[in-house]
């Protein structure tokens, strides 16, 4: 790739006060990144021995190209680094969890509360027969128990394996049985836009062809119609740790144990298991909780995430929580009652530090400066963004309307796969518009061409990593192929799938996905996946999906499909298919658009050339079709 890009906007670049570097945990960035470029084992250690280990680790890592040990024979508990460290100390009645639902009711937790209840729901699932090792599913709505349920899998080593309460059934199904999950979490309901959406159902359809779960345990928030449990197989949250003993010794992990499988779209086929560990993975997001945003003893940090996501697991959860921080959480969405709601929860709980998404950001620039103009948000000293490109107009608007020009703002790059930020304009460091940053200091990324060489400013190439970090992924969950080819595509580096370039300072812009994945607000969706549920349709003999740039969303679906013979295009059938991909997917990989079409551009070996499709879609040059079969 040799296209240049217009780098002008590199030389806009905002100045934050110095004080923000001044008192950060960090200090200065090129200072701390010189550190750790003289000895990243050291960096490392330094950083992993302010956390508590049952047993210190004998060495920092193990780098076997491609497989990496992180801690090695270091024994430790991440619930005991997010709990009885606080409790033992000086934050037994520091509020842990702000949380409030739809309806305005509010639960908070103090971290003493939040640990009983851990330790309540790990006994919990200890009687239904959960240990060490056994997989346990978590679909539910944004509510304490989501994260308490995370936190008691935890506990006693049981894996979690987090879906969004979002996905439909086929969706939900695909990722009980590829975990072999034992025990799914879920709720009956969750609540959305003042109404309740029934989440029962989806589990009871997607349990029927997975053969592993044994029970199902059920949080009943319908009060007036409460929803029936089956015996057989389901027991009700709260009876399951009616009687059981708040007090749950951690149970003693390996560094190198797995914490947690997340789900995550791959380019093809079936959603990739992305495997995280005890040790580097809590080495990893307490270091950038820390260091990145800077959590001091007094922030109240709002992380709006689903933890169904990872933003959720490493800066809703663990992150956070290692550090003893007050964290917030809250069901509702941002427009609904009115489209004030986050600025009022900033204003009343005082938030400090606040990380949202771009796609939030330009839905609030849409809606005007009259909704966060009505609330105090003068508490705000941090904002951050995550899930995909920050453009420039967002970034500005949120930097002056939000932050009224004086939060320095924090574009984080990472994925699923790195656990924790990668990327990113360390507080302080001037900021360009439209560039994420740099990578921080632990972290060495570059843009790379197809031999992994350095590209020069201004010209595009991949994202790349050239080393090993802690909560580096560590398998792709029953498939460790699909592993090796993050690492084995660009020689010497780990494979982002990401377009980018850099600015003469050395900032990297990020660009978009290089492969078949489409970004739909912050939400990662594989053409694959959605392609497969159209096809699953009787009326479908084929369908292809492209992201087509969009103002708020930063992409939507388009989809086009070939009819079987017999059926014919009508407006009817295109809502069917919609219907169809709501119910097996979930409302987030809904296309906007269906055309109806009588061929699909395709490679001579029968491969869909969707980028052939993106270019007609948007009148521009299709570049290279050689291969296109006419
Ligand atoms: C992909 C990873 C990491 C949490 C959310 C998504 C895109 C993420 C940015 C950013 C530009 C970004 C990339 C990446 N992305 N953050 N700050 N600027 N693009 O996690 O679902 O694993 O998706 O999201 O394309 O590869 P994920």
């Amino acid at each position: 790739m040799a296209e240049d890009f217009d780098v002008r906007l590199a030389e806009k670049n905002y100045v934050p006060d110095p004080s923000y570097q001044q008192n950060s945990w960090l200090g200065d960035y090129q200072k701390a990144y010189a550190e750790f470029q003289k000895d990243p084992d050291a960096f490392w250690d330094r950083i992993a021995k302010e956390l508590h280990w049952f047993r210190p680790y004998s060495r920092v890592k193990e780098w076997n190209y491609p497989y990496a040990k992180w801690f090695l024979d270091g024994k430790t508990n991440i619930t005991y680094n997010c709990l009885d460290r606080h409790v033992i100390n000086s934050r037994r009645n520091k509020v842990a969890l702000i949380w409030r639902g739809e309806d305005d009711c509010e639960r908070i937790y103090t971290y003493r509360q939040l640990f009983r209840e851990v330790m309540r729901v790990a006994n919990g699932l200890k009687k239904l027969g959960v240990t060490k090792g056994d997989r346990v599913c978590i679909y539910m709505p944004m509510v304490p128990e989501q994260i308490i349920s995370m936190l008691a899998c935890a506990r006693i080593g049981a894996v979690h394996s987090v879906v969004f309460g979002g996905f439909g059934a086929a969706a939900l199904n695909s990722r009980i049985a590829g975990a072999a999950a034992k025990v799914v979490i879920t709720a009956d309901v969750t609540f959305r836009r003042g109404k309740s959406i029934p989440l029962k159902h989806i589990i009871e359809e997607a349990i029927i062809n997975a053969p592993s779960v044994e029970h199902v345990v059920v949080l009943r928030r319908e009060q007036t119609q409460p929803v029936e449990i089956h015996k057989e197989m389901e027991i009700d949250f709260y009876d399951m740790i009616k009687d059981v003993k708040a007090e749950c010794e951690p149970e003693v992990m390996d560094a190198e144990d797995p914490l947690f499988i997340l789900y995550t779209s791959g380019s093809t086929g079936a959603p990739k298991g992305i495997v995280h560990t005890c040790g580097g993975y809590m080495v990893g997001t307490y270091y950038t909780a820390k260091n990145v945003f800077d959590i001091k003893e007094n922030d109240v940090y709002w992380c709006t995430a689903d933890p169904g996501w990872i933003t959720g697991h490493s800066y809703v959860v663990y992150g956070p929580l290692s550090l003893g921080a007050t964290i917030v959480l809250t069901e509702s969405t941002p427009d609904f009652p009115d489209p004030g709601v986050y600025w009022r929860m900033v204003e009343e709980f005082g938030v400090t530090i606040l990380y949202t998404a771009p796609t939030a950001i330009r839905m609030f620039m849409k809606l005007g400066e009259e909704w966060p103009g009505k609330y105090n948000l003068s508490t705000l000293r941090i904002l951050g963004s995550v899930g995909e490109p920050l453009n420039p107009e967002a970034f500005e608007w949120y930097y002056r309307v939000i932050g009224k020009s004086k939060c320095p703002i924090l574009d984080t790059w990472w994925q699923t796969e790195t656990g924790m930020h990668m990327i990113t304009t360390m507080l302080g460091e001037p900021m360009y518009p439209g560039f994420a940053g740099k990578g921080i200091p632990g972290v060495v990324a570059d843009v790379v061409d197809k031999d992994g060489k350095s590209v020069p400013p201004g010209t595009g190439g991949f994202l790349a990593i050239r080393e090993p970090w802690p909560s580096m992924l560590r398998t792709v969950y029953n498939d460790d192929e699909r592993y090796r080819k993050y690492w084995n595509t660009i020689p010497g580096c780990y494979a982002v799938g990401d377009l980018a370039v850099k600015n003469k300072a050395g900032y990297i812009m990020v660009l978009g996905r290089s492969d078949d994945l489409i970004v739909v607000a912050g939400h990662n969706i594989g053409t694959a996946e959605v392609e497969s549920a159209l096809v699953s349709h009787k009326a479908v003999a084929e369908a292809a999906v492209i992201g087509k740039p969009d103002d708020v969303k930063g992409n939507i679906i388009k989809a086009f499909v070939i009819l079987r013979v017999g059926h014919t295009p009508s407006d009817k059938l295109k809502n069917e298919l919609l219907y169809h991909v709501r119910i097996t997917l979930g409302p987030i990989a809904m296309p906007s658009e269906i055309d109806f079409v009588a061929t699909l551009p395709k490679t001579r070996s029968g491969k869909i050339m969707r980028r052939v499709l993106k270019a007609k879609e948007m009148g521009m040059d299709p570049g290279d079709v050689s291969t296109l079969d006419e």
